[in-house]
């Protein structure tokens, strides 16, 4: 059972997980300060650390309070590190002083157990709590901070942090994120974490391409297998901030919340702000134990539907671009169900006067040259191949040449006199505007109602610009988090009217992947990108925190699309085979022999998608290495296995060893499906499975091996 108690003496409290603790207290100035973060202490353990003072050698006028080691700094008092909360009230006063005013500890409904830290300001009216949730099956900690105002004027929130976690003391720090582009997300970097503030942001509205809201801590000694890690991430889909520092004392910690640098919001009297979720885990067992309970967590607490076995989909954008209609659209659906596919998806170019990317967007109807009888002809081929009809919409969007904009120029974010930036010749939707909220509310839901639609691919095409929403009373900067929040509500809405839908999210491939988009939708587009050997690397840093179950993989043309590369068409249905499998090739112009090897490795993948979706992962040798790049699937209960293979070019001469396999039952044994041959567990663990991996570049192999 999680547990969460509270030493009156001590003043501490101590929060248990399954394999770790988390404790904080309340020091003598009335600020919640850490204690501990690690593996399982008892409250005695727990006060002997809290009641070790912290080493002030050399301390003198000019420190001040030390700037990690608080659950939720301040901008107020000697304090000179990164403030996680940070507010301005009406009289200008900024320095914000805590006074405790009580806890609860409740266990909610699902049998969580959560604490709820009271405080109040000193003298303005400003009322703070500090929540705590821990559950019974994952050492994960979920944090958030609520904030009202209990005044007659409003307060300016200038930063609001969901929470700062601290790490234990260590000779070195290093951090684990992910950097990207468009077309290149989740590059893992590992570095030195280095003295001072290091930022991982995004300003764009969107969670970005360019990181991602994830973070992780290691004494520069943990590895794939072996170490602690401390990690958190964010659970929020718009602009946001983790600030992970170093201080000069030798500490380290990461705070981070919704919102960029310099937006502010305004909390009116009575008001109420929520922020979002900033989860956090200590872990043992390196990167690799880390990453799998960031998968048990989002599949057992952040996904509407995580024990759904997700369709083998097949996409229609790679093989014809903004050119559908419905005899071409229908030749491929008929291909693609011969194929094995479960749910066919029609991407961009179907509505309006959308024929390229200069216009139609915010036109929501079905193209009459295009589709002279709607949509239903199509939808109902679709299904009568058997196959679920998924559709491509991007509700936050609008092309300037559009019906929708000549009605309303003043739906968009914008400033008066300022350009209005287009980027891919379109303009960002206002949806902090209740009314175009609803709009989109109302055209998707008769959408999918009117066209019996299962499944949305929604998209996000470029970030904010001109970020005002001109005459709004609470000012503008408020429409950063009213504009996630009403997104949020507007997809919430749609699942509970629409209860068998299913949402795949895309911004541009994966420029919104968070905890908090995947809290209600069922998997995300990864990337653009789908050259399988640019795939492996992105596919490894999605996996550092997101479960295969979420990730989307295309098996396109060759040569492909973005890079020119061609590899073979095993090789590609490989590497997409490592997440929700699915096609985008223009099938029309595969041969007879590649459809038949399609449905081959099709009918593969429905064999042993269930251990790829909801299986436990090992990475057993990462795309850097030299050699094959390895990853295993394991069901839980030890069942079966599933190991995929990639290699690129291996080089002349270098050895070709055996890859050790994990998580198998100690002294079982396991029989290749394909080749019948047998193992025992341990051979396979101590002295490793022989992939058997032809010489030559683009050798990939899928051994799925079933305990007898
Ligand atoms: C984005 C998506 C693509 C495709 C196009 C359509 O780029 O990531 O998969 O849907 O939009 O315009």
């Amino acid at each position: 059972m999680p547990q969460i108690s509270y030493d009156p003496d001590a003043g501490l409290w101590l929060l248990d997980t399954p394999r770790t603790s988390y404790a904080l207290r309340v020091d003598d100035s009335g600020a919640p300060c850490h204690v501990a973060w690690g593996g399982r202490l008892s409250l005695a353990e727990a006060r002997e650390v809290a009641a070790r003072p912290r080493d002030t050698e050399g301390s003198s006028s000019f420190e001040g309070r030390p700037p990690v080691g608080e659950e939720l700094p301040v901008d107020g008092g000697a304090r000179y590190g990164v403030p996680s909360l940070q507010v301005r009230f009406a009289d200008g006063t900024r320095a914000l002083e805590w006074a405790p005013a009580g806890h609860h500890i409740t266990e909610t409904p699902d049998g969580a157990a959560q604490l709820d830290l009271s405080f109040h300001d000193r003298h303005y009216p400003l009322d703070i709590t500090l929540h705590y949730r821990v559950h019974a099956d994952t050492d994960v900690i979920e944090r958030w901070t609520s904030l009202r105002n209990t005044g007659a004027e409003a307060i300016t929130l200038l930063r609001g942090d969901s929470a700062a976690w601290t790490v234990p003391p260590r000779d070195d720090y290093r951090l684990s994120h992910v950097t990207g582009q468009w077309s290149a997300e989740s590059q893992l970097r590992r570095e030195t974490l280095p003295f001072g503030e290091t930022v991982l942001t995004s300003r764009r509205g969107i969670t970005s391409h360019h990181a991602n809201p994830w973070v992780m801590l290691d004494d520069g000694n943990a590895t794939e297998e072996h170490g602690q890690v401390w990690s958190a991430a964010l659970a929020w889909s718009g602009s946001w901030r983790i600030t992970a520092q170093r201080t000069p004392d030798g500490r380290a910690g990461f705070t981070g919340g919704a919102g960029h640098d310099s937006t502010t919001l305004l909390l009116a009297p009575g008001e109420t702000h929520t922020t979002p979720c900033f989860a956090g885990l200590c872990s043992e067992g390196g990167f690799a134990a880390a990453s799998r309970a960031w998968h048990a967590y989002t599949l057992d607490h952040v996904l509407p539907h995580p024990r759904e076995i997700r369709p083998v989909l097949y996409n229609s954008w790679e093989a014809t671009g903004f050119d559908v209609d419905e005899q071409g659209q229908m030749a491929l659906a008929a291909k693609a169900a011969a194929l094995g596919t479960e749910l066919y998806v029609m991407d961009d170019g179907w509505f309006g006067a959308r024929r390229d990317d200069r216009a139609g967007l915010g036109d929501w109807t079905p193209s009459p040259e295009r589709f002279p009888q709607g949509l239903s002809p199509l939808i109902d081929e679709v299904h009568r191949l058997g196959m679920r009809f998924g559709l491509w919409v991007e509700p936050e969007m609008v092309n300037a040449d559009s019906d929708l904009y000549r009605a309303h120029p003043d739906w968009v974010l914008h400033f008066p006199h300022r350009t209005r930036t287009e980027m891919r010749n379109q303009l960002v939707l206002n949806f902090a505007r209740g009314d175009v909220a609803e709009w989109a509310y109302k055209w998707l839901s008769a959408l999918v109602a009117d066209h019996g639609i299962d499944f949305l691919k929604w998209d996000m095409n470029r970030p904010f610009s001109e970020a005002g929403h001109p005459a709004h009373p609470d000012g503008d900067d408020r429409l950063w988090t009213t504009y996630v929040h009403h997104l949020y509500d507007v997809i919430d809405r749609l699942r509970a009217d629409h209860p068998h839908l299913r949402i795949e999210a895309c911004s541009g491939g994966g420029g919104r992947v968070d905890l908090g988009i995947l809290a209600r939708t069922d998997q995300v587009w990864t990337s653009d990108n789908t050259d399988a050997a640019d795939r492996i690397g992105i596919q490894h840093g999605y996996s550092q925190l997101y479960p295969a179950r979420t990730m989307a993989a295309w098996v396109t043309d060759v040569p492909n699309q973005l890079t020119a590369r061609s590899v073979p068409l095993r090789f590609r249905f490989h590497v997409a085979m490592a997440g929700v499998l699915a096609i985008g090739g223009d099938l029309t112009r595969w041969s007879d022999d590649e459809l038949a090897e399609a449905a081959g490795f099709v009918a593969t993948y429905k064999q042993v998608r269930h251990l790829v979706q909801h299986g436990v992962q090992h990475r057993l040798r990462g795309p850097v290495d030299d050699g094959p790049t390895v990853v295993q699937y394991t069901a839980e209960d030890r069942s079966e296995t599933l190991v995929l293979a990639w290699q690129r070019a291996p080089h002349g001469g270098r050895p070709r060893l055996p890859v050790r396999l994990a998580g198998l039952e100690p002294g079982a044994v396991y029989r290749d499906a394909g080749s019948g041959t047998v193992h025992h567990a341990t051979v396979l663990t101590d002295h490793g499975l022989p992939l058997g991996l032809p010489p030559g570049d683009w050798a990939s192999t899928a051994i799925h091996l079933v305990r007898r």
